[in-house]
């Protein structure tokens, strides 16, 4: 391996961060693309947990470089906090985080523009994070962003809050009535997190393309899920990145010859956090009681998970549009209780039976999954560390998910911990 890009299938939480601290064992190099405080990483290490949301996972591993690149939008007040609790743990990134110039700021400004512009939504709210990644990547289109370069430089810096805040305030005032924004204060905090930023700011893209050469080994880590994609996503119901493969070519300044492998992460099961569709969306009381069951709440926010079976079409399409090479499949362990299960081979929408993921604006809301029935393999696989050691009916399950989607199946987790992951080989 010298560059591997693991992408979300789905709709984000497909427990992403187990699969990227696995592989980071084998990378010198993680850099993340997209999103921002919006994503939520954990990772277990023996009694530890750790979360997080901006820092690569492989912060985790002491001796791996990680890269925030341009393609991030960077809350710096949680990137400081961040690197602070990570230190409290014993875990140091001194010497070894590099920041993207060019990833642009996430300002106070879009942390709350970002609540009161969903909540005006009303019933047609996307149930943002409230990070302030729509607002921050609505300025960075509209050429009007705060970039991590421009802390370099206190008068520009100055020049281009002002401006901002301008704008910002008037909105707040005239579409809100919100108190203003003073500019002082938000200048002396951004300076004061300048001193720990600055040092870390590296031309990424020369970065990465010299230690290709050099024999280095790179892992892009994606955050969210295909599902969430700005553009390929079931938006409005999205982020504001890209979370597809092409996000790390943009988001790094690394071409797309240059990417060996594309991982799609999915869950054995569908997940989804905020408003819009899932088809395969559990009802009622079982619903319920496997979201506690399988823990489904958001890492950075603490709400519940909507919980379904597997939908083939979604991953399907993934497969496409990210063109995986394969898939780690993670939690295979939360079915194993289960007496029968579900995957969602097509949908049927107004009388026809279709087998990809439509496009036209609105349809998901009415397709009706066609599933397939198969029977539980009800055996604990959390100790099963080889493939040929899983229950015939976990492997079967595992075979028609590659055969309805597409791409082998090259890891499977059956559990949180490092070692609960088994290699396909
Ligand atoms: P935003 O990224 O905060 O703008 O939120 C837009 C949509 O993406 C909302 O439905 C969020 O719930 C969803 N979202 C954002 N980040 C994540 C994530 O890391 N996992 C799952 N859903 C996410």
């Amino acid at each position: 391996m010298s560059t591997k890009v693991v992408v979300g299938a789905q709709w984000g939480d497909e427990a992403k961060a187990k699969i990227v601290d696995y592989l980071a064992g084998e990378a010198d190099i993680v850099a993340r693309f997209q999103g921002g405080a919006n994503a939520g990483h954990t990772v277990i290490v023996g009694d530890r947990k750790f979360v997080f949301h901006q820092i690569p996972v492989a912060a985790m591993h002491p001796d791996k470089i990680c890269v925030i690149g341009n393609g991030v939008a960077l809350d710096p007040v949680g990137l400081i906090q961040e690197i602070a609790e990570l230190e409290a743990e014993g875990i140091s990134l001194e010497g070894r985080l590099f920041i993207s110039p060019h990833a642009h700021l996430v300002m106070p400004y879009h942390k709350l523009l970002d609540r009161l512009i969903d909540e005006s939504k009303g019933k047609g709210k996307i149930g943002v994070t409230g990070r302030g990644i729509g607002p921050c990547y609505r300025d960075k289109a509209a050429r009007t962003g705060i970039r991590a370069g421009d802390l370099l430089d206190h008068g520009l810096f100055r020049e281009k809050l002002s401006a901002n805040l301008w704008e910002k305030n008037r909105i707040l005032a005239a579409l809100y009535e919100h108190e203003p924004f003073d500019e002082q204060p938000i200048a002396e905090e951004f300076m004061t997190l300048g001193e720990r930023i600055v040092p870390c700011l590296t031309d990424v893209s020369l970065y990465l393309n010299r230690a290709m050469t050099d024999g280095k080994r790179i892992l892009f880590e994606g955050a969210q899920g295909t599902f969430l994609d700005i553009d390929h996503g079931s938006y409005p119901f999205v982020t504001s990145s890209n979370t597809t493969a092409g996000g790390a070519c943009t988001g790094t300044g690394v071409g797309p010859t240059k990417m060996d492998e594309v991982i799609g992460v999915v869950k054995s099961y569908t997940t989804r956090v905020g408003s819009g569709p899932l088809p395969t969306q559990f009802e009622g009381e079982f619903q319920e009681r496997m979201r506690k069951q399988w823990g489904e709440y958001g890492a950075t926010t603490g709400r519940g998970r909507r919980c379904g079976w597997f939908d083939a079409v979604l991953v399907r399409y993934s497969a496409r549009i990210n063109g995986l090479s394969s898939l780690a499949l993670t939690r295979l362990d939360s079915l194993d209780e289960l007496d029968s299960i579900r995957i969602c081979v097509a949908y049927e929408v107004r009388g026809k039976r279709i087998e990809d993921f439509p496009w036209q604006p609105g349809l998901l809301t009415e397709c009706t999954p066609i599933y397939e029935e198969m029977a539980g393999w009800k055996t604990d696989t959390s100790e099963v560390r080889g493939f040929d050691e899983l229950p015939d009916r976990a492997r079967d399950y595992l075979g028609r998910i590659s055969a309805l989607t597409g791409p082998p199946i090259s890891i499977v987790s059956v559990g949180p911990e490092r070692n609960q992951t088994i290699v396909v080989k």
